[in-house]
């Protein structure tokens, strides 16, 4: 009997860099990124941010240069976001034809053409003037149902500009419901809806609220999600799908693993998970340091998304990983 010496290896398929990569479970492909992209109004040369390095905002010129890399590396899609020069209470800017946000998404449709998917933040945080994703009622709290006729509206608009999936990020009760009416209604049936069913309410979001140039004060509590519940992310997906959503969304993505799993084994419908902005400037500000080995950190990382049942990943290394794709 040599019972000391077992029989079952695991590490048998271990041995050798082929042979890890061929047993692979997860890989990561450039049709299953998304790149945000930030377009502002009021420069005129691309600047950075500075809490996000390697990320800047774009000028509707720098945008085209943008989409035609993210088409050329193979990326799934780009995600607009707009940081317009004005803000007021209802958010105006976003629903007008000249905001910036739907102007950069005419620009963006005409440079993408098929190669990848034109997506839109659908929310009006950027449009402000107090920084809150909906219009506030007399109290100073967020109307939900007030807030629905925007998104109605600002739908629309950006169906109109040329978005072929609206991301619904404001976490309104119906909105989902709401956006799909008033799309059919104008005639936009084709229109597709990626409802951010389960949106936390997370510090993670940081180093955006500096990409956008956020107005707010105080949080979003009352309307996203509390870090600390699972089974309310569940609920929110499940009514999300049952309200038209086409495609539904967890984030942030790393803290949030579980909940990702959970509705990637439910839901009827494609669910994609976004790597937030502070996702990202951990890990690059943890390298910059010497602390950790980037390149591997920021491959494991979108692979335990991946991994969790992620079909896709917003995140703002698309391009970087879209080039390195096929390494170990
Ligand atoms: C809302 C929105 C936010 C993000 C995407 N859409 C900010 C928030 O909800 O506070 C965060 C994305 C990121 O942190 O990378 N328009």
């Amino acid at each position: 009997m040599s019972t000391q010496h077992p029989v079952i290896r695991p590490r048998r398929l271990r041995t050798t860099p082929a042979m890890r990569r061929l047993v692979a479970e997860t890989r990561i492909h450039p049709a299953q990124l998304i790149l945000p992209l930030f377009v502002r109004e009021d420069i005129t040369e691309p600047a950075p941010i500075t809490s996000m390095p390697g990320v800047v905002q774009h000028t509707l010129d720098s945008l085209k240069g943008a989409v035609r890399d993210a088409a050329a590396a193979g990326l799934g899609g780009i995600m607009l976001f707009g940081i317009p020069a004005t803000r007021d209470a209802t958010g105006s800017g976003a629903t007008s034809a000249s905001g910036i946000l739907n102007r950069a998404t005419e620009v963006a449709a005409v440079e993408a053409g098929d190669a990848l998917v034109v997506q839109t933040d659908l929310c009006l945080d950027e449009f402000t003037d107090h920084g809150h994703c909906g219009v506030l009622d007399e109290r100073g709290a967020v109307d939900n149902d007030a807030t629905l006729d925007r998104y109605r509206d600002m739908a629309v608009a950006q169906a109109r500009a040329g978005s072929q999936l609206l991301g619904l990020s404001g976490m309104m009760d119906g909105q989902v419901a709401a956006v799909r009416e008033a799309l059919d209604d104008a005639g936009f049936a084709d229109t597709a809806i990626l409802a951010y069913a389960a949106k936390y309410a997370s510090a993670f979001y940081g180093p955006f609220r500096e990409a956008v140039d956020s107005q707010l004060q105080g949080d979003r509590r009352t309307y996203q999600q509390d870090p600390a519940n699972r089974i309310e992310g569940l609920r929110e997906a499940a009514l999300d799908e049952a309200e038209g959503a086409d495609v539904l969304m967890v984030k942030p993505a790393m803290s949030y693993l579980d909940v990702l799993a959970d509705v990637a084994a439910t839901a009827q419908v494609p669910v994609w998970a976004y790597q937030v902005s502070g996702e990202y400037a951990m890990i690059e500000a943890a390298a910059a340091n010497g602390w950790i080995d980037r390149d591997r950190a920021i491959r494991e990382s979108v692979t335990g998304i991946l991994r969790a049942g992620a079909g896709a990943v917003l995140t703002y290394w698309a391009l970087e990983l879209a080039a390195s794709e096929g390494q170990a």
